[in-house]
């Protein structure tokens, strides 16, 4: 069914994914790639929608199930409309963030539990998975520092502005799914410089999808 690729990113607060994901970009165009990068929440009107609801700062506290289920609506939008038919045509298709990020944020740190999530997931969504998952790791405090200067005017803050604990459930939720789903997940250490991790993404992406994309000087 799948013709092209799936890949994506994860990653806490103040992972340096935004920068990573511009590089990636530069990368997978000079290699001639054709490809489809997108985000969730979001990638179709009715997706952005509810993205506004769930992520603005200003938004409905929401019941814990209400925001999973608002994601999954999301999602199943997302894939369903512009996902799937892009890898059908052979596209690849790079994701920033996916159904890892319902593991953990609602599974894990608001506490509804993995076999809960995936329930929903393979209800929605059946066995569609990622090919690979980069997941961008860096410490909570580093993370929050970095988050600091953009938050004046910021408006999609509601996780953002959750308690330390819930950035460090979400980190330790990452670290043990990355444990147990290695073939997967691949940890890129996301303390070192832009440059560097670059690099390892691009390894990461070569070795495990037999690519030959090359590492961008950073603009
Ligand atoms: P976003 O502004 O895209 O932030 P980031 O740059 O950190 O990716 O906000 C997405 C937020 O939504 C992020 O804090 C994680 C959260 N989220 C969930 O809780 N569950 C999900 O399924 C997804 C996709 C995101």
């Amino acid at each position: 069914m799948k013709a092209g690729r799936f890949i994506t990113l994860e990653g806490g607060e103040g992972s340096g994914k935004t920068t990573q994901i511009r590089l990636l970009q530069s990368a997978f165009a000079a290699a001639g790639t054709d490809t489809l990068f997108t985000r969730e929440p979001g990638g179709t009107d009715g997706a952005d929608q509810i993205r506004a609801l769930l992520l603005r700062a200003d938004a409905e506290s929401w019941d814990d199930v209400a925001e999973l289920l608002l994601f999954y609506a999301a999602r199943r939008e997302h894939i369903v409309k512009r996902v799937r038919p892009a890898l059908a045509q052979g596209k690849t298709v790079i994701c920033d963030r996916f159904a890892d990020s319902s593991r953990i944020y609602q599974g894990v740190a608001r506490g509804l539990g993995d076999d809960f999530v995936l329930s929903l997931h393979r209800l929605t969504l059946g066995d569609f998975q990622p090919d690979v998952t980069l997941w961008l790791d860096v410490d909570v405090e580093a993370g929050l520092g970095r988050t600091q200067g953009r938050e004046a005017g910021a408006e999609e803050t509601r996780f953002e502005n959750q308690q330390r604990a819930f950035h460090h459930r979400v980190r330790e939720g990452f670290t043990a799914l990355a444990a147990r789903e290695p073939q997967r997940i691949a940890r890129i250490d996301a303390h070192q410089s832009i440059a560097k991790v670059h690099a390892d993404i691009i390894h990461a992406l070569n070795n495990r999808l037999g690519l030959n994309l090359p590492v961008m000087q950073e603009a």
